[in-house]
């Protein structure tokens, strides 16, 4: 089998491939592909942003979870060429949003991650929780992330993290550094 990274940027003669255009963090990035390339593997083998990971491919875990057009989607259920012409927001993105510096502080404060694996997806589900709901409940965050699978944590540090940002935000406040220097 071929690496995705040649699927990508070396595609054999004969091959028939789509130009696509996607706005990826801010930036328009043009690349051909195969039109059996899923976003999930254009973003990471192909752009290089390889915060959004890739578990299962099949639409179960939500590791490869990414903003598309504003909403959270799972990039593996989605091909490349029909991702044209979109706004994709990955993990390496929210940090201009600011949402990412609350929430990472967050999850460090509770160790909600341990392998690592599920946060990508996981901010990501939580930052889009943040701004569309922001008085949700204990259960709702529950129900909002029940799509991204955690193998670790058990998930009740991950919700206590939410929680805390949300419960932050409310009171107009920002979530403390864990590092006393910070
Ligand atoms: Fe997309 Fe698991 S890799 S949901």
């Amino acid at each position: 089998m071929t690496s995705l990274y040649e699927e990508v940027t070396q595609v054999p003669d004969g091959v028939p491939t789509r130009r696509v255009t996607i706005t990826v963090n801010g930036q328009k990035r043009t690349v051909d592909v195969e039109p059996r390339l899923l976003l999930a593997h254009l973003i990471r083998q192909g752009l290089k942003l390889t915060g959004t990971h890739s578990g299962c491919d099949t639409s179960n875990c939500g590791a490869c979870t990414v903003l598309f057009d504003g909403r959270p989607i799972k990039s593996c259920t989605m091909l490349a060429v029909q991702a044209d012409g979109s706004v994709v927001e990955t993990v390496e993105g929210l940090t201009k949003s600011g949402a990412l510096a609350d929430l990472q502080e967050s999850f460090m404060r509770h160790n909600a991650m341990q392998c690592g694996f599920c946060s990508s997806g996981m901010l990501l589900a939580a930052a889009e929780l943040i701004e569309k709901q922001p008085k949700a409940s204990r259960e709702e965050v529950r129900e909002w992330i029940s799509g991204n699978y955690c193998r670790c944590t058990g998930y009740h540090s991950i919700v206590d993290a939410i929680v805390d940002v949300l419960d932050a935000r409310a009171k107009g406040q920002k979530i403390k550094p864990v590092l006393a220097n910070a």
